[in-house]
Formats: structure tokens, C-alpha cells, sequence
């Protein structure tokens, strides 16, 4: 670490949270958790888990964790806050497939979030034409006119459209696929932009009509079938250039116990969780953040609002993971890994002003703080460091 980069972190620190990239260096505890996490990113058969913590316990940072791990191991990733009042419901899979498609990073190009990275190096690998490629069958040994492949017609129009090279061709995919449901009343732009004008590029012997009558421009009809096989293309558009697949963190999930009013948006949401559990419709692994009251809460809610049929066995066969909370000792240590960057960051040695028994102090005081303690302690770490520096000679 250089200081220009230990001073990209600081700056981040005072805020209290790690920046994107370095958020394993900033972990401290939860080693048996971790430990775990990890090695169901190397098994193929995983699919849903939750990750529970308390409010401000730590799961948005674990998601983090896990997020630079997969892309480590060379997996696409895409994280997505559920947030029922802003568009994104987990009951509705289009929004969840519009959320994805916006967050997706992919290892190539960490941070850069949204489609076109991912979709610009799968194009990048269909166009080296190897004959023994895969890509081959995809796009049926490159005409284009139907897909083996792919489940999700929108996808293959989608992916089509994008390797022909036409920028606005691209452009139109990506805001469609970002949210689809805008684009119910535009089937006729979606298939002038993304099929008629760009004919002389591929094979595709449907006439207009044909596309409407089969809903290729639709995600949200039959249980939302062609968001799932959308997702799933995802999956395997991922493994098929070579990477280990799409992992998928979703944030706040909580959201669908306090922000999904109606039971009925409730009860398929859930269903959704435990689809993406059974890995039927989507066979990829998928991390979930909750606090540990949260399948007792489903249970309850279901139960008041008299769903007595509710299969709540389902809840209990979700492997959950319960982090244990950070004890001093994991947050001196945090502390001490602050005190080291802030001494690269501007070039001074703070352990020589900073004695062992006031760094307690500071984190013990802190600690007072009920919500959101370890945000606190780093907060307050690099405050003290930062007044220390001030008046350092
Ligand atoms: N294991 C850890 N090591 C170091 N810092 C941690 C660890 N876990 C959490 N933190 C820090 O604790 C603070 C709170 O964590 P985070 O925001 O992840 O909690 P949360 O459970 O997502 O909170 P909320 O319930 O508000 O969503 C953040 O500053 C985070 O960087
Ligand atoms: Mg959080």
C-alpha cells in the first residue's frame, strides 16, 4: 500500500466504512464464518444462504467481503439492495433482474457496475470465433437465427443485438434490460432497434408479429418466466466465457418483511427465496443479509395474516449463518490496522504518540454507542489519529 492509497482508505475510514477493494484488509473476527463462506464458494451444488447479523452487526460488510472474494475467484457479481419502496421488490422478478443487470461487476473490471462491462467481454470472446467454441452453439454457428443455448429470447436478441457492434443498438439493451417493465408499451422500438434494422447482420427468419404473440419482449407474464430464464442466462453466459459463474448478495432483505405491505407480495417473495434455493430456476449461489429474528418474523407474519397451508418447514431448511459478534479484543485489533494506514497514509509514526491504553479508551468509549458500534470505533479511531496528527511537531 502506497500512501496515496493509504489516504484513499482514511478518507473512507472517516466515514466508517472501508472502501470498495479493501474491505478484507479492514475485517477483523467472524475467521470460523468466513472460513465457511468461502468454501461454499468453491462447491458447485450451493445455492441460498443467509447471513445473519444484528442491526449494524456487520452483513452489508460481510456481503463486501464475500463480493471481493468472488471476484477474486473469478466470479461476476452483483449486488443489489432490496428496496420495495424504490422499485426494487423481491416479489417482482423483473425489478430483480433489472436490479441485477444495473449492479453486475464482473472480475475484468471490479467496480464497474452495470451490463455493458459484462456484455462487452462476452462479446469480446464470441467474436474470437474459435471453431471449437462455445459460442458456436450459442449462436448457432453465428447466424443468429435461434439459440440452444439460452432459455431467455430476450437475452439472445439481447446479446445478438450487442455483438453486431451498433452503439445504439447496445445502448437501447442496456435500458431495456435495466428496467424492462418501461418497455411494455415500446415492443415496436424494441424490435425496429434490436431486429429489423440490424437484419443484415444475422439470420432471423420471424416475421414482427411473431415476436409479439410469443412475448419476447416480456418479463413479467407467466410467473415472471422469462426473468428467471433471463437470471439463468446470466448464469451460464457467465460460465460459458470462462468465468465460475454470477453470484448474486442481496442486501437488506429485511425489506420484505417491513416494506412489502401486501401478504399475498409477501408470501411470493418468499416463494422466490425458496425457488432460488431449490436452484431449479436458477442454479447459481445467492447470499442473503437478515437479522436473526428474521425467520421467526416471516413465520409470524404468515401465521397473523391466517396462511395456515404455508409450508413453513421451507424456512427451516435454508442454511443460515449467524455471525458471532466483534469482541474487543477483534476490535483493538481493527484499530491498530487504522493506526498503521493513517502512519502510511501521511508519513508519520502514530504508534509513537498513540499509547496502547488510550486506543482502549477510545474504542471503550465508543463502544457505549448501542447502534452501530464498530462504525463508531472507526470513525473514532482515525479522529483521534487525525487530531494527533494535527498537533504532532
Ligand atoms: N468483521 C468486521 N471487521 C471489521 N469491521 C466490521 C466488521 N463487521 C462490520 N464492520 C464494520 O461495522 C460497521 C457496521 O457494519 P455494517 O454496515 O456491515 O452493518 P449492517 O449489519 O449491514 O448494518 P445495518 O443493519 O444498518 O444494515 C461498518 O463500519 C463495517 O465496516
Ligand atoms: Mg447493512
Amino acid at each position: 500500500m502506497d500512501s496515496f492509497q493509504a489516504q484513499h482508505i482514511i478518507e473512507s475510514l472517516r466515514l466508517g466504512i472501508p472502501p470498495e477493494g479493501y474491505v478484507r484488509q479492514f475485517t477483523v473476527g467472524r475467521t470460523k464464518e468466513i472460513e465457511d463462506l468461502i468454501k461454499r464458494l468453491q462447491v458447485h451444488n450451493e445455492t441460498a444462504v443467509l447471513l445473519m447479523a444484528n442491526y449494524g452487526s456487520g452483513k452489508t460488510h460481510l456481503l463486501k467481503y464475500i463480493r471481493e472474494e468472488s471476484l477474486e475467484r473469478n466470479y461476476a457479481v452483483s449486488t443489489v439492495t432490496i428496496d420495495s419502496n424504490s422499485g426494487v421488490r423481491f416479489n417482482r422478478m423483473d425489478q430483480i433482474f433489472g436490479a441485477v443487470c444495473r449492479n453486475i461487476e464482473i472480475p475484468q473490471s471490479p467496480g464497474q457496475k452495470g451490463l455493458r462491462s459484462f456484455f462487452n467481454f462476452l462479446v469480446g470472446e464470441i467474436n474470437k470465433k474459435n471453431d471449437e467454441s462455445i459460442w458456436q452453439e450459442i449462436s448457432n454457428n453465428w447466424k443468429w437465427d435461434y439459440s440452444e443455448v439460452l432459455n431467455s429470447p430476450a437475452i439472445f436478441i439481447g446479446i445478438r443485438a450487442w455483438a453486431t457492434g451498433n452503439d445504439k443498438a447496445a445502448d437501447i439493451v442496456e435500458d431495456w434490460f435495466f428496467q424492462p417493465w418501461q418497455y411494455k408499451a415500446k415492443l415496436k422500438k424494441l424490435y425496429t432497434q434490436l431486429i429489423e434494422n440490424l437484419r443484415p447482420f444475422f439470420r432471423d427468419p420471424r416475421p414482427d408479429w411473431k415476436f409479439y404473440t410469443d412475448q419476447v419482449f416480456t418479463f413479467d407474464s407467466n410467473g415472471y418466466s422469462q426473468s428467471w430464464a433471463a437470471l439463468s442466462d446470466l448464469n451460464i453466459l457467465a460460465l460459458y466465457s470462462d468465468l465460475n459463474g454470477l453470484i448474486i448478495l442481496f442486501d437488506e432483505f429485511e425489506d420484505v418483511i417491513t416494506n412489502l405491505k401486501n401478504v399475498a407480495h409477501q408470501e411470493a417473495a418468499f416463494w422466490n427465496l425458496f425457488h432460488f434455493y431449490s436452484g431449479k430456476k436458477y442454479f447459481g449461489k445467492t447470499f442473503y443479509a437478515v437479522t436473526p429474528a428474521f425467520v421467526e418474523k416471516c413465520k409470524n407474519i404468515l401465521l397473523n395474516k391466517g396462511r395456515w397451508d404455508f409450508d413453513f418447514s421451507l424456512f427451516d431448511k435454508l442454511p443460515t449463518y449467524e455471525m458471532s459478534p466483534l469482541t474487543t479484543e477483534h476490535l483493538y485489533e481493527l484499530a491498530m490496522r487504522i493506526l498503521e494506514t493513517h502512519g502510511i497514509a501521511y508519513n508519520w509514526e502514530p504508534d509513537l504518540e498513540m499509547k496502547a491504553s488510550q486506543l482502549l479508551k477510545i474504542i471503550n468509549a465508543a463502544s457505549l454507542q448501542t447502534q452501530d458500534r464498530a462504525r463508531h470505533i472507526i470513525k473514532s479511531v482515525v479522529k483521534a489519529l487525525d487530531d494527533l496528527y494535527q498537533e504532532s511537531p
